[in-house]
């Protein structure tokens, strides 16, 4: 990429492992509801929204709830999210993800938040890095979740940043598919034996920089 104009990042995976406090909640509801739900399940999961997740959830259960009893479902699971969240601290921010965000500020290459989640701002306070973005883009500013490109097209958008010029960041299926949706250039957190259709896969951000992304 010869110009590059900003990068988009996916918070939930990417910066930091919140994907294990989802699942546990997820879970949890799932074994008061009569049912399991696997780490495999989990996986459809990732970049869904609140709603949809419970869908797909009570789908694997094959339970019916009124749209009233979703809505508390939704609620207990968050509740239990929310706490799980309240102790983060920066020293679960994922490997190599301060070293980039520091290259990118020397570089003068800006950067936002796209996640699906409403807890987002809550989360990047935590571990402090709210502060450390040009803008934030988050569950509570979108109308279409992922695999719609509304979250990464916004990003670009508060950036001014060219579509074409952007690198997205994404660790879940619907999220690769939303950065490609919006014309960006994505790299895949994770294997590519899971993720499908992303431009490159690394496994921690300790692999990236900003000379790996120009040379593609
Ligand atoms: C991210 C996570 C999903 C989660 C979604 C909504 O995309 O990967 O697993 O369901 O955010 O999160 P929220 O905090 O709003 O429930
Ligand atoms: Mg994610």
């Amino acid at each position: 990429m010869s110009k590059l104009e900003a990068v988009l990042f996916d918070l939930d995976g990417v910066i930091v492992d919140t994907a294990k406090h989802h699942y546990r909640a997820w879970k949890e509801l799932a074994n008061e509801l009569g049912f399991d739900f696997t780490e495999e399940d989990n996986e459809r999961l990732k970049g869904v929204s609140r709603v949809e997740s419970l869908n797909i959830l009570l789908e694997i259960g094959q339970v019916e709830k009124t749209e009233k009893e979703k809505e508390e479902l939704a609620a207990r699971k968050n509740q239990r999210y929310v706490e799980a969240i309240s102790t983060m601290d920066e020293s679960e921010i994922l490997p190599g993800v301060i070293d980039f965000l520091q290259e990118l500020k020397n570089e003068n290459v800006p950067f936002a938040l796209g996640s699906a989640s409403k807890n987002a701002p809550a989360i990047l306070k935590h571990i402090k890095l709210f502060d450390a973005f040009d803008a934030i883009v988050d569950g509570n500013s979108i109308a279409k979740a992922k695999p719609d490109p509304e979250v990464f097209l916004q990003g670009a958008d508060k950036l001014g940043a060219n579509y074409e010029n952007c690198v997205v960041f994404e660790d879940a299926q619907s999220g690769i598919e939303a950065g490609k949706a919006a014309g960006m250039y994505v790299v895949g957190v994770g294997s590519a034996d899971v993720l499908k259709g992303a431009d490159d896969y690394i496994t921690h951000m300790t692999e990236m920089n900003v000379e790996r992304i120009r040379r593609k």
